[in-house]
């Protein structure tokens, strides 16, 4: 495996597999891992928790401030983000948050307070992120970029298996249509909608195991370094 650390992009809807594969990946290197997914989700509880309403983007924007996001510096099997000095790693995981997330992820303002801490967090290389705009938005220069895709059954039932693991009794059809919500809101919305960008590589992993996507990425990695 090669010395050189890059930064990996890796993009695609909810539930594609994309974290999966990006916790899988920055194991495999030792790279630093980061669910940018995890930092509007907890904007979104702090929201939720002080009854901030999610549609109006000046009271959310109002509450940012107040929003401090500590990621602890660690291994991808141990991702932890702490909001004001918290631990909501499973928290921010509810249907309540996911319900509302895109909202608050629509808004400019929160996407401009938390694109920084990203960038920040990815300076110095030897990181892959995942998200919907990493690609395109936060780190348009990265050395490798990655789209994942799954058929939209096929991520139902991840999503849906992963619930019921939680202990959580979510229907199918509500997980259905959440999925389709959100896809709907994090393709269209104005700011930084998912897209895949230009130079990116897709990984369609529907009929791939996870050990199967993860070499895929891998091959990838050591064609560009
Ligand atoms: O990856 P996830 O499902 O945990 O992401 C939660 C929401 O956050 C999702 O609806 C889209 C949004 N998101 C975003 O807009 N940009 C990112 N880089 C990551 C997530």
């Amino acid at each position: 495996m090669t010395q050189r650390k890059i930064t990996i992009a890796i993009d695609g809807f909810s539930s594609s597999g994309k974290s999966t594969l990006a916790r899988d990946l920055a194991e495999a290197l030792n790279y630093t891992y980061l669910d940018s997914g995890a930092m509007y989700r907890a904007v979104t509880l702090y929201c939720i928790n002080h009854h901030i309403d999610v549609n109006d983007a000046t009271q959310v924007e109002a509450a940012l401030p107040h929003i401090n996001l500590h990621i602890p510096p660690a291994l991808s099997k141990t991702f932890a983000i702490h909001l004001n000095d918290r631990d909501v790693t499973d928290l921010i995981r509810s249907m309540e948050v996911s319900a509302v997330v895109s909202e608050i992820a629509a808004i400019s303002a929160v996407r401009a307070f938390l694109v920084a801490q990203q960038q920040a967090a990815g300076k110095y290389g030897g990181i892959v992120m995942d998200g919907r705009d990493i690609g395109t938005v936060v780190f348009p220069n990265a050395e490798l970029k990655i789209f994942v895709e799954s058929d939209i059954e096929t991520r139902i039932d991840r999503r849906h298996q992963e619930l019921i693991k939680k202990g959580n009794t979510t229907s199918r059809l509500e997980v259905k249509q959440n999925l389709l919500h959100r896809d709907n809101i994090d393709s269209t919305r104005e700011d930084s909608p998912l897209l895949k960008a230009k130079d990116a590589h897709t990984i369609n992993n529907t009929n791939l195991t996870r050990a199967q996507q993860l070499q895929a990425a891998i091959d990838l990695v050591e064609s560009v370094t």
